[in-house]
């Protein structure tokens, strides 16, 4: 049977990359050989801020297993199975009611922002100094009737996405056509741009490192706070919410 041809995944880490899944080498390779082992019908999913020739650069530099699925951009994109097919329901999904050049437009009348140099137009995201500016484009882009998703990382990444896009809703959508009913799926994240997902609805873990915009998330049994940091941080919580 092919993986990805039907609802497979019965046990599935959804996790960011940077300063989650990446940061400490060791660790990283024990928790997903740990994985791979000990876990039946597993998927791997990498749901990361990079755009997707840098998610690739980044795998191969930490020669990080190949994931059965690769979110990139954000939440936006959706590529599947060993030849990062995109996912064209969910693309017809975020391209609706996209309007990227209206949203730049916008942008330059803001002080204070300064557009990331992307090579895709799913998403467009701004370096802001601080949240100030940030805040702005938010509130003239609603004033303009614009419809996007506001993400605020890091005291300086800003990224405008399609209404009905972001790493939680590409999750939902991922346990839905790809993961068997039931199934134990964990979250895991460390930076603002990781809110959505572990507020999806499915056990998350902020780990130990993670940046203050994340620990300030409400408290919740769905949510697990690791003390451990980087992937030591995602099996602690894989152990906390599933065992062994
Ligand atoms: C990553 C991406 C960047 C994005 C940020 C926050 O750093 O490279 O483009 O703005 O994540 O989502
Ligand atoms: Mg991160």
């Amino acid at each position: 049977m092919n993986k990805l041809s039907n609802r497979y995944f019965a046990n599935m880490l959804a996790t960011d990359l940077d300063g989650t899944l990446v940061g400490d080498d060791d660790a990283c390779e024990y928790l997903l050989s740990w994985m791979s082992r000990e876990l039946r019908h597993f998927g791997l999913v990498y749901i990361t801020g990079r755009h997707l020739a840098s998610a690739h650069e980044l795998i191969t530099e930490k020669s990080l297993t190949w994931p059965d699925l690769l979110v990139s951009d954000v939440g936006t994109q959706i590529h599947i199975g060993p030849d990062l097919e995109l996912d064209e329901i969910w693309q017809q999904k975020m391209n609706a009611d996209w309007q990227p050049t209206r949203i730049k437009q916008v942008a330059e009348t803001i002080h204070g922002l300064r557009p990331q140099e992307l090579p895709i137009d799913c998403r467009v995201s701004f370096f802001a100094d601080g949240s100030v500016p940030a805040q702005q484009l938010k509130n003239r882009l609603i004033e303009q009737g614009l419809n996007f998703t506001y993400i605020f990382s890091s005291d300086r990444d800003v990224d405008i996405l399609p209404a009905g896009g972001g790493k939680g809703e590409a999750l939902k959508y991922i346990a839905a056509n790809y993961a068997v009913e039931g199934a134990a799926i964990l979250a895991a994240g460390d930076s603002g741009n990781d809110s959505s997902m572990l507020t999806a609805g499915f056990p998350g873990v902020i780990v130990g490192n993670a940046q203050p915009e994340l620990r300030q998330l409400p408290a919740s049994h769905m949510i697990y706070r690791a003390d451990r940091s980087y992937a030591a941080g995602i099996l602690e919580g894989w152990q906390h919410f599933y065992g062994q």
